[in-house]
């Protein structure tokens, strides 16, 4: 029995390969750092997809239909009320979700990957006392989700930057939320159901859950000098740094490189808090180095969360939104995934080994 299943292959893929020893990204066979450079989102939704589902469209046609399907999802909005938006962002849009049909088919698929789209703005937008905006249908997803988010046209270094955002986190191998939708795809429940499993799975602070509380560490630690004491004595108490180790990754995370690249375009717009910037530099160049001396035999790098963190602040989301904002990029690699496990058709059922108490003494 391997603890967190470490090591252990469980399912095959053709979608995403995660080499961590090389802290290489591939999708579909493209490196992450061509992926971002050359492709949208819209792009890698018909890469992902392509050999998947019956009807898989070229990206203008893809890009048209998605439009569609978000003015389509727009009337669930309606059923939010004020005790859901007590709930963190992230509940809410599982629980629009839910209210979903369920299927296999491309029409389903569609409507999972624009309902987060639509349903995380219009959260924010009634959490802050306004009302949602309507999706512009001839908008790109990136440009569609902060136009409704601001109800402004944003710049184009904002819409590239989100783009670049939800391509690099489309899909990495078999990660937990990724695990969880294969496994109720498994049982033929359906990409609603398997989409609902795997945004559960991405709540917690372990996995997808941190780019808050990175912010949240840059907040405590305030200044630049104050860096090395700060993070020492979070260790000293026995605290993970937020937005460093990763459980494949044994070099830097290629994500956050590819993030890096984002929040540069919006530098050279002048759409950044340089003074965070050159904090978070600090604090990442300190961490790497206090991590090294404390934990010698681990290997502990920057992970994708630490620069989402900036990138999604500079793009004006609140930090209790993140997980939503990345579970709006990574439900392509779910449905991707669901419909491949669907395809090999067993039904994912592991043992487990019996440590209680033997009949007798019980
Ligand atoms: N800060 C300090 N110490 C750390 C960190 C960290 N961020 N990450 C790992 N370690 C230490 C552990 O305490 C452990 O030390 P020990 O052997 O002395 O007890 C050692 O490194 C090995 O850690 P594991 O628990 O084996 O690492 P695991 O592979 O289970 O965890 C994880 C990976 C969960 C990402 C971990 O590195 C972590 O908690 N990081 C902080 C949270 C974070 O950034 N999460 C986002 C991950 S990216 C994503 O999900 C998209």
């Amino acid at each position: 029995m391997k603890n967190g299943l470490e090591d252990v292959v469980a399912a095959e893929t053709q979608l995403s390969d995660v080499n961590g020893e090389a802290g290489q990204l591939v999708i579909r066979g493209v490196s992450l750092d061509r992926l971002v450079e050359y492709a949208s989102y819209e792009d890698v939704v018909a890469l992902l997809l392509d050999g998947l589902l019956e009807g898989v469209l070229e990206k203008d046609n893809l890009r048209k239909r998605l439009g569609q399907m978000r003015a389509e999802v727009f009337a669930h909005v309606r059923a939010i009320d004020d005790e859901m938006l007590e709930l963190p962002p992230v509940d809410i849009i599982r629980a629009l979700i839910a209210r979903l049909v369920d299927g296999d088919d491309l029409e389903t698929a569609l409507r999972l990957l624009a309902a987060p789209a639509v349903f995380l703005p219009a959260i924010l937008r009634l959490k802050r006392g306004e009302t949602p905006v309507a999706p512009t249908p001839s908008l790109s997803q990136s440009a569609d989700i902060l136009t409704m988010l601001d109800a402004t046209l944003p710049s184009k270094a904002q819409v590239a930057a989100l783009d670049t955002y939800l391509v690099t986190i489309s899909d990495h191998g078999l990660n937990a939320s990724t695990f969880a939708a294969r496994v109720v795809a498994s049982t033929k429940a359906g990409l609603t159901s398997s989409v609902l499993a795997a945004i559960s799975a991405l709540k917690g602070p372990l996995h997808g859950g941190a780019p808050g509380p990175v912010l949240d560490m840059l907040d405590a630690v305030g200044t630049r000098e104050n860096a090395e004491s700060w993070l020492g004595q979070a260790l000293d108490r026995g605290e993970r740094l937020m937005g460093f180790g990763h459980r494949v990754y044994r070099v830097r995370d290629p994500r956050a490189d590819a993030l890096k690249g984002a929040l540069k375009l919006m530098i050279a717009a002048d759409q950044v808090d340089l003074d965070r910037m050159h904090l978070a530099e600090a604090v990442e160049q300190t961490a790497l180095a206090i991590l090294k001396e404390r934990k010698p035999n681990r290997p502990l790098d920057v992970n994708v969360e630490f620069y989402t963190a900036l990138l999604l602040d500079a793009l004006k989301f609140p930090r209790d939104a993140f997980t939503g904002v990345f579970a709006i990029g990574r439900t392509i690699g779910w449905i991707a995934h669901a419909l491949e496990q669907s395809l090999d058709g067993r039904l994912i059922r592991p043992r487990s080994v019996y440590v209680g108490p033997l009949p007798q003494a019980a």
